[in-house]
């Protein structure tokens, strides 16, 4: 199986596919949505030319009912898409990432682990749940162009360790054994290559999703220092997460494609929720004040209907913090084409920077969940719509592919290392080799 990702790696750049991609998007969302919906006032952009505002306020302390005028967000969901795309196309030219060797299960000093580090057999396992993303990262990686086997070229340092393997490893499972595990790994890596010396880590990832995760770093100084965390517990006031070094990853639950998008005139409800209430205050709070109120479908844990309906035949989703701020309903919403509605205070939304979310969903406060059924049914119809279109130009972000595609979870995630990419390491000599920096 592993021979097969190097097989199968992608022989085109992926950059060849975005018009077929841009043409693909339209397709699946907008020509039927147009056919019904075609007022002037909804401007579809193509993927170009998008405006040039700044990056709008930070999201982590969301401002009251902070709508934007239905003018601004038909802009389309990016910042800037020109600047962003042409800084994408310098990364596929030139981002390299050597994934240590331990990623192929056979450097015998932890071939006993070797589970921990190899891609999973069926990456699409239902059973993988919340760390999917997690599994798919490192798959998409291994098949993609970006994969170098000199790390002398490399910019970035893949640690390949899996929190789930570990986790589901009896040998390790609890949180601080994960902890033990992963600094020992580190260490042994800064003795046996000379790459983490040369940064200190700083040009070295790793990617993690969900819970136990969290801890990971918590026993090596430099790993939680400075190398780059990816993760989808991407909180501001997560102990252990660096903002501004760590990037945010969507956490995606594995599902089929869904190849025809409910319209927006067969979404007849307004919102949908369903969730544990015992995962948070805020959960707690807004199942007392909407549980009863039959306008809306927000649920515990059983309904009438399936989740996946739930998300198919409503216009608002609801992404609720529970223990942490990120679950899969967000990445769930987009791929149902729900307008997400984000509780969740300060959650650094994974790709912020890109996307402009306020373009494409509903921030609300905490302090402001009493107001959700009038926020939620003052938004203008003409509003909705074109939130809809953005959000289906947005789809393609948050989804994964064994063999990456143009602007996927993948390209999306590995941008952000790309901004992170260090300039200066130590220098170093390579037996046999030019003086690298
Ligand atoms: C935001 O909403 C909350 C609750 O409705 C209110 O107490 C607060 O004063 C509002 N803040 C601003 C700046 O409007
Ligand atoms: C481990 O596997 C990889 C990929 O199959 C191969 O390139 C490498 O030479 C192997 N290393 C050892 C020590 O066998
Ligand atoms: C990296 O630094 C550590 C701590 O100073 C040292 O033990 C280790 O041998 C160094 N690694 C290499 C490859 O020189
Ligand atoms: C909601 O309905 C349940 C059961 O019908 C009832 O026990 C509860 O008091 C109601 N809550 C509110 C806030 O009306």
């Amino acid at each position: 199986m592993r021979n097969s990702h190097h097989r199968s790696r992608h022989p085109v750049s992926p950059l060849l596919h975005l018009p077929i991609l841009s043409a693909a998007a339209f397709t699946l969302c907008f020509i039927l949505f147009l056919r019904r919906y075609s007022t002037p006032l909804i401007k579809v952009e193509s993927l170009s030319p998008l405006h040039h505002t700044p990056p709008p306020n930070p999201l982590a302390f969301p401002r009251n009912s902070s709508l934007e005028s239905p003018a601004a967000v038909s802009t389309g969901p990016y910042h800037d898409w020109e600047l962003f795309q042409a800084d994408y196309n310098d990364m596929i030219r030139n981002l390299k990432i050597y994934a240590y060797p331990d990623v192929f299960g056979n450097v015998s000093s932890r071939v006993s682990f070797a589970s921990i580090f190899t891609p999973l057999g069926d990456p699409l396992d239902a059973k993988l749940g919340n760390y999917y993303s997690e599994h798919m990262f490192k798959l998409a990686l291994l098949n993609s162009d970006l994969i170098t086997f000199r790390p002398e070229e490399a910019r970035l340092f893949f640690l390949p360790f899996s929190i789930n393997a570990l986790r589901n490893d009896r040998r390790v499972r609890s949180e601080e054994a994960i902890a033990e595990f992963v600094a020992r790994y580190v260490g042994d890596v800064s003795r046996e290559f000379r790459f983490w010396n040369a940064s200190g880590g700083a040009d070295h990832f790793f990617v993690c999703c969900h819970s136990v995760g969290r801890e990971a770093v918590s026993r090596h100084y430099e790993l939680h220092n400075n190398a780059i965390q990816v993760t989808c517990s991407s909180s501001y006031f997560q102990r252990l997460y660096v903002a501004h070094k760590d990037v945010g990853l969507p956490q995606v639950w594995p599902r089929p494609v869904e190849k025809e998008l409910n319209l927006p005139h067969a979404r007849r409800r307004l919102v949908f929720f369903a969730g544990r209430k015992q995962n948070s205050d805020l959960r707690r709070l807004l199942m007392t004040l909407f549980r009863n109120d039959s306008d809306l479908d927000i649920f515990e844990t059983t309904s009438a209907f399936s989740y996946e309906e739930g998300f198919r035949r409503s216009k608002y989703c609801l992404h609720v913090k529970g223990y942490e701020v990120n679950t899969a309903r967000l990445s769930d919403a987009i791929h149902y084409g729900c307008i997400p509605v984000v509780l969740s205070n300060y959650y650094d939304l994974p790709f912020a920077n890109i996307v402009d979310w306020n373009k494409f969903s509903v921030i609300i406060n905490h302090n402001q969940v009493g107001d959700l059924k009038k926020i939620l049914s003052s938004i203008p119809e003409e509003m909705y719509l074109i939130m809809y279109s953005n959000l289906c130009l947005v789809r393609r972000h948050f989804r994964w592919h064994h063999v990456p595609e143009a602007f996927d979870a993948f390209y999306m995630t590995a941008y952000q290392l790309w901004l992170k990419r260090n300039s200066q390491r130590v220098h170093y000599i390579i037996p046999n080799e030019d003086i690298v920096t």
